[in-house]
């Protein structure tokens, strides 16, 4: 599969984006957990959310689909999955990989937990470790270091531990063990990453104390069923965001996204280069915040990111290296090693393919220097398999002289099955 880009004359109009792939994540295995059937509206249907859907089926639970994002989820309480009778396929999908573990430890059951190749590229320890710390028996390759994994569920005792990176994904899944296990478990992260899991917990009556970035969660409370409404997803928006911000002559808005502070670095880093973003009509729905955001074509000046800002904006900085290459001057990413085992290694991915297309753009180890503004050529540029990468070169296309093409452009519906034809209904050739 493969997509072709022409330059655009200008993106406008108004569109909504899906619903967020976090929270969707969230409210399948938390109301798997909870007592009660919790009714979540906004799930989004793509390929990542549906992995999370399909291992929680098989590991018992009953979801009735009222439509494409509207679910019914009969939870079955804290320890009531149920051993599955074939392997957990997470397919893509790192934040289901490592949050399950998580959750199973401490069932009375056996599984096996497996993805695609990229999944069984992505380090695993950041999660095996601390949940053996907990009791967990959890074995893999290299002793648990790569997928497959296996858990042999436990009686989990709660720990007290510091996570070596701000991760919510190794965050939620060491909460929810902490759950499941006797006592307290009180764990801490370097810097605040996203925080869906806590309000969500909240909202189904967890006992968790949030203290800045620590947190403090009480074994055995039993979750009550509850109405979910996911709002749209930043890391779609900011897709739309940029294309409308390079885009010369564009004016976009884009109703219902989520604007958790915890996501929202993108948008505090696109003001700082002079953006033209605002947010209106704030309101908080299943303790998630969301607004309408307005956004239109604006000059650029190059900014520094690095930082506490780095985990608030992970997803997007790929999509924020294509802003940069139309800023005036240098704008330097920093300490965002992380960006190399996601998907795919984002900096080596992202500096290779945009090159391409004539950006200035040095690798660091950590991040990426990237010289403007450039004048972008098309050209024939590769996915590498990772749908961030592949909407990305896609937004960078649309400023290009010519036309592109995006290979491998079928990862997409990882998180954003519609995304072409979003872009096709707010873009003028
Ligand atoms: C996610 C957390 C982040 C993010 C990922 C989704 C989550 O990863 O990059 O796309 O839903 O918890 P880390 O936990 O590795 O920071």
């Amino acid at each position: 599969m493969q997509l072709v880009i022409k330059k655009a004359q200008s993106i406008h109009g108004s569109i909504t984006v899906p619903g967020d792939k976090s929270i969707s994540h969230r409210a399948v295995m938390i109301g798997s957990l909870a007592g009660g059937v919790t009714h979540v509206t906004g799930f989004l249907p793509a390929g990542d959310c549906l992995s999370t859907m399909h291992c929680l089926e098989l590991l018992g639970v009953k979801i009735d689909k009222l439509s494409e994002t509207e679910l019914k989820i009969h939870g079955v309480g804290l320890r009531g999955l149920k051993e599955p009778d074939d392997v957990l396929n997470t397919g893509n999908s790192g934040t289901t990989t490592r949050i399950l573990p998580g959750i199973l430890a401490g069932q009375d059951l056996f599984a096996v937990i497996t993805g695609d190749e990229s999944i069984r590229r992505r380090p695993m320890a950041r999660v095996v470790e601390p949940l053996r710390l907990m009791g967990a028996e959890i074995l893999g390759r290299e002793d648990g270091r790569y997928a497959p994994l296996a858990v042999k569920g436990t009686i989990l005792k709660g720990i007290r531990y510091d996570l070596p990176v701000a991760s919510a994904q190794v965050k939620t899944s060491l909460l929810l063990a902490g759950l499941l296990a006797d006592g307290d478990t009180v764990i801490t992260e370097p810097s605040k990453s996203r925080d869906h899991t806590e309000r969500m917990l909240e909202l189904f009556g967890a006992n968790l104390e949030v203290e800045g970035t620590t947190y403090k969660i009480k074994g055995g409370r039993q979750l009550i069923a509850q109405e979910v409404d996911i709002p749209g997803d930043i890391s779609s928006a900011a897709f739309f965001i940029v294309a409308a911000l390079i885009v010369a002559g564009s004016s976009l808005t884009i109703e219902n996204v989520g604007v958790n502070n915890t996501r929202t670095g993108i948008l505090d880093a696109l003001k700082d280069m002079g953006a033209n973003v605002e947010l209106l009509g704030y309101e908080e729905i299943s303790n998630e915040p969301r607004a309408l955001i307005k956004v239109g074509h604006s000059p650029l000046r190059s900014t520094t990111i690095e930082g506490e800002i780095i985990p608030r904006m992970i997803d997007e900085i790929p999509v924020f290296a294509v802003a940069a290459t139309q800023a005036k001057g240098k704008t330097v990413i920093r300490g965002a090693k992380e960006l190399r085992v996601k998907e795919s290694d984002r900096i080596a991915a992202l500096s290779a393919e945009l090159k391409k297309m004539g950006a200035d753009i040095e690798e660091l180890e950590d991040g990426m220097v990237i010289n403007g503004p450039t004048r972008l050529k098309g050209a024939r540029v590769k996915s590498h398999g990772d749908h961030r990468i592949a909407m990305s070169l896609a937004v960078a296309a649309l400023v290009a002289e010519g036309e592109s093409v995006i290979e491998n452009s079928g990862c997409i519906a990882i998180s954003y099955p519609s995304f072409e034809k979003t872009l096709l209904s707010c873009n003028s050739y």
